[in-house]
């Protein structure tokens, strides 16, 4: 079975209406606002959707309602049972600065499809398509995996571009990657962006690596499996956060889940971009209406799409 191709067109205007949520706070430096502006819009359309929708991937957990959190239902109860994951505001800081690369980002499986995890840290590679399966792996060393993608490339070390993210944790990655001769292209947030990325020969950018947020990594890896690009990860768990991840169905806390482990069967992905992105333009104030546009993708039907629509104020 697969995901009913009419729920792409009602995903689409989600996340659409998500982006205008957060439109107004553009460069207001209010992040919060701007995250609860997207929230409160997603969480009206999904429940306009006829579904048995569940969050998996959310803003926080339950008790940090009213983000929409992880368990909650959506949607009119009735239709096909999904599994969605949701970041309303992916790239906080850009919408509050003014910035570019802020997305309403949406993915959604089949019930039991869709990895489950805590909003807590994650270990992230990721490389892009034609690639043999499971070619990295987080515990070889940078210079091993760097290695084996120039191989597996026919590309030159010195050639590759790596996207990381710009955080004093990488400090050790980085001093690899440029005693290798790596090209790094450095993003001070927005990772999920970073990670797809790889998949958008347009960018450049060979190899995502380093630890950004959990939810941010399974919404790669959904548009990933779309894409034919891979991706692994391991939860980063606080001991705290061990008994939050057993809850969630997480027993082996140093798991590596790859990208079929994330993401099985169907699975649709949608970004809407809030100011402008790499791949679309953001959120247009036309006077009596607003122009978004989305990057849409159905991996079952083999839809790329990047989608303009207009909605009155
Ligand atoms: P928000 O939109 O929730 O602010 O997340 C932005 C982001 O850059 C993510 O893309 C990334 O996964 C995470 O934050 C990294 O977290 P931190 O800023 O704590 O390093």
């Amino acid at each position: 079975m697969s995901i009913d191709k009419d729920y792409f067109e009602k995903f689409i205007k989600t996340t659409e209406k998500a982006a205008i949520g957060a439109f107004p706070y553009i460069g207001k430096g209010d992040k919060i606002a701007a995250d609860q502006g997207s929230v409160d819009m997603m969480r009206e359309e999904l429940n306009k959707i006829e579904m048995h929708g569940q969050v998996v991937i959310g803003e926080g957990e339950m008790d940090e309602a009213p983000m929409l959190y992880i368990g909650e239902k959506v949607g009119k109860k009735n239709g096909q049972y999904l599994d969605i994951a949701l970041d309303p505001l992916e790239g906080t800081n850009f919408v509050a600065k003014n910035l570019p690369n802020a997305f309403s980002m949406l993915a959604v499986c089949e019930k039991g499809n869709l990895f489950s995890a805590p909003d807590t840290y994650m270990e992230k590679i990721a490389v892009g398509p034609n690639l043999p399966k499971n070619l990295l792996d987080l515990d070889y060393s940078v210079e091993k995996n760097i290695r084996l993608l120039s191989d597996a490339k026919n590309k030159d070390i010195k050639k590759l571009t790596a996207c990381v993210l710009k955080r004093s944790r990488h400090d050790k990655i980085v001093q690899s990657l440029k005693r290798l001769n790596v090209n790094i292209k450095f993003i001070s947030d927005g990772d999920v962006s970073g990670a797809i990325s790889v998949a958008d020969p347009k960018t450049n950018v060979d190899i995502y690596l380093g630890i950004g947020g959990g939810p941010e990594g399974v919404l790669a890896a959904a548009a990933l499996s779309c894409l034919g690009g891979q991706i692994q990860t391991r939860l980063v768990l606080e001991e705290d956060q061990k008994k939050r991840a057993n809850k969630l169905g997480v027993q082996d806390v140093k798991k590596k889940y790859n990208i079929d482990d994330m993401i099985k069967g169907d699975v649709m992905f949608f970004a809407t971009a809030i100011t402008n992105g790499e791949i679309v333009d953001g959120v247009k104030d036309l006077g009596k209406k607003y122009e978004v546009s989305t990057f849409a993708l159905h991996k079952e039907l083999n839809i790329f799409k990047k989608i303009k629509n207009y909605h009155l104020k």
